[in-house]
C-alpha cells in the first residue's frame, strides 16, 4: 500500500511524473494513490521532498541518502581485469562479508519489482552435491567429450565444480535476466571484499537435471537454479589482462 501523509504533501506531482505504474495522481492540491496498479518500486516514496510517502508491507527501512557513484575509470579498470577464479585458499569468509554478497543481491532490480529471485547457500549439503554432480558428470562425458573440442580433455576431479571454494550459493528464479543482474551485484561485492568468483554453469546445469540434488536441496519442480556463484580467496594473481574479442555494435 502506498499511504501519503496529507499534512506532508505539497501536490508538487514529482511522484505522480516517476510512477511507471500510472498509480498516483494529484487532487485538489495534494498526491493521490489508486493502489491498483502499483508494484511497489518505492520511487514515490524516494523522490518524494517532503517524506510524504509511506509503503507498507516491508521490513527494512529506507534511508536519507545522496546516490553514491562509482569512479568510472576505477571501474572499468575493475572489470577489465577481474578474472574468474578457481584455484581458493582454504580461509574461510567472514559472516559480515557473506551479508553484504547477500544484500548486494537483495538490492539489485528485478523486472516488474517482482523480487523473485532467491538464494541457497550450499552448507552442510555442499559436499554431497558436488558429489552427485561429480558422478553425474563423469557418466555423461564421455559423449561430450566427442562432441565438444572444450570437453575433449576435461578431468573431473572430486573437486570439479567448488575448487574447494568455502562459499557456494545457488542463485533461483523465474526470470533468468533478474536472478543474473542479482548474481553479478553479487560477484562485484564478493570481488569488493577482495574474493575471487567462479560462475559454475556446470553445477548450474547439475542441479537443474539432477532430482538427486533437488532432493537434498528441497528444490521444487518448478524452481529453476539460473545460476551458481563459488567464491573464495583467490589462490592465484593474474598479472595482466586477457584478451577479448573486438564487440560487435550495429547502429540502426
Ligand atoms: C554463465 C557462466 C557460466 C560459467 N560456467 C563455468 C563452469 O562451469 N566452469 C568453469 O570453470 N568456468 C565457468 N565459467 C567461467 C568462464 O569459462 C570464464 O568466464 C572464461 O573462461 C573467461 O575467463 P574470465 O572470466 O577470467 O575472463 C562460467 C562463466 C559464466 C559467465
Amino acid at each position: 500500500m502506498i499511504i501519503i501523509d496529507k499534512n506532508k504533501c505539497i501536490g508538487c506531482s514529482l511522484c505522480v511524473k516517476d510512477c511507471v505504474a500510472f498509480d498516483l495522481k494529484v487532487k485538489n492540491g495534494k498526491a493521490v494513490a489508486a493502489n491498483k496498479s502499483c508494484i511497489q518500486c518505492g520511487h514515490c516514496e524516494a523522490i518524494c521532498p517532503k517524506g510524504a510517502i509511506t509503503i507498507t508491507g516491508f521490513h527494512d527501512k529506507t534511508i536519507e541518502m545522496e546516490q553514491v557513484r562509482l569512479n568510472p575509470k576505477e571501474y572499468l579498470e575493475s572489470i577489465q581485469t577481474r578474472r574468474t577464479v578457481r584455484q581458493f585458499t582454504s580461509q574461510s569468509i567472514p559472516q559480515e562479508v557473506i551479508d553484504m554478497i547477500l544484500e548486494a543481491g537483495r538490492l539489485a532490480p528485478t523486472g516488474g519489482n517482482g523480487q523473485g529471485t532467491s538464494y541457497i547457500i550450499l552448507d552442510q549439503k555442499k559436499e554431497v552435491c558436488e558429489q552427485i554432480a561429480v558422478q553425474m558428470f563423469r557418466k555423461g562425458i564421455n559423449l561430450g567429450k566427442r562432441l565438444i573440442a572444450f570437453l575433449s580433455n576435461m578431468e573431473i576431479d572430486d573437486h570439479f565444480f567448488f575448487k574447494k571454494a568455502p562459499l557456494v550459493i545457488l542463485i533461483m528464479g523465474k526470470d533468468k535476466v533478474s536472478a543474473s543482474l542479482a548474481a553479478q551485484n553479487m560477484a562485484t561485492m564478493a570481488e569488493a571484499n577482495g574474493l575471487g568468483v567462479l560462475f559454475s554453469g556446470f553445477f548450474t546445469t547439475s542441479v537443474n537435471l539432477s532430482k538427486k540434488i533437488k532432493k537434498e536441496l528441497g528444490i521444487s519442480r518448478k524452481e529453476k537454479a539460473v545460476t551458481t556463484l563459488v567464491i573464495g580467496y583467490p589462490a592465484v594473481k593474474y598479472n595482466r589482462t586477457v584478451h577479448r574479442k573486438d564487440i560487435k555494435v550495429r547502429v540502426c
